[in-house]
């Protein structure tokens, strides 16, 4: 078992075998007072593949996305990244090992800009800890160019429509 800071430094450096699966959680378990969220829950996720969770309300999916995202600890269960242990403490950990969680409420800062709105927390700093936002606004220009996404990195994100506020 890896820490997820231990992980991103061995995905970085190359070292990580491919496998099969860039995801598998196994026996996972997660009980709230008074209700049994998930039992015994196994999922795995092959590279490449798009996968869609269906289920009544109240089944658990939720919990299931928010364990994945480093947001609720299980109780029980096995979590591998491509192949290694890991155990995610946070969602920054999740976040620094490539697991983003797109929610269906959004949470983002309006008064703040569509590329702060990105990077935070991930800010680029320079080596004072200042916030580089030159660089921060090549980044993101890269990234929309990229994914062709058509949205301006420094306006303010309560100005965008709601269609462009998911996309971020
Ligand atoms: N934070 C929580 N505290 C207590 N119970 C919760 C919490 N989150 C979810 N539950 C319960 O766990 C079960 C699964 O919920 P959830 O994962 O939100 O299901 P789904 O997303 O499939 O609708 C439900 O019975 C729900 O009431
Ligand atoms: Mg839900």
């Amino acid at each position: 078992m890896v820490s997820a800071s231990t992980m991103k430094i061995i995905r970085e450096s190359g070292a990580v075998p491919a496998s099969e699966y860039v995801l598998e959680v196994e026996d996972v378990r997660k009980e709230f007072p008074g209700v049994l969220a998930l039992d015994n829950v196994k999922f795995q996720l092959r590279r490449g593949t798009v996968h869609a969770l269906m289920g009544e309300n109240g089944a658990g999916k939720s919990t299931l996305m928010k364990i994945i995202a480093g947001i609720y600890t299980p109780d029980s269960g096995s979590f591998k990244l491509r192949g290694v242990d890991i155990r995610l403490n946070s969602p920054l950990d999740a976040l620094e090992n490539g697991i983003a969680m797109i929610h269906q409420e959004l949470n983002l800062m309006g008064p703040m800009s569509v590329a702060e709105n990105i990077w935070i927390r991930r800010e680029p700093v320079n080596r004072f800890g200042i916030i580089n936002h030159a660089e921060m606004h090549q980044r993101t220009e890269e990234l929309f160019k990229r994914l062709n996404i058509d949205i301006d990195p420094e306006i303010e994100v309560r100005s965008l429509s709601v269609a462009n506020r998911q996309m971020l």
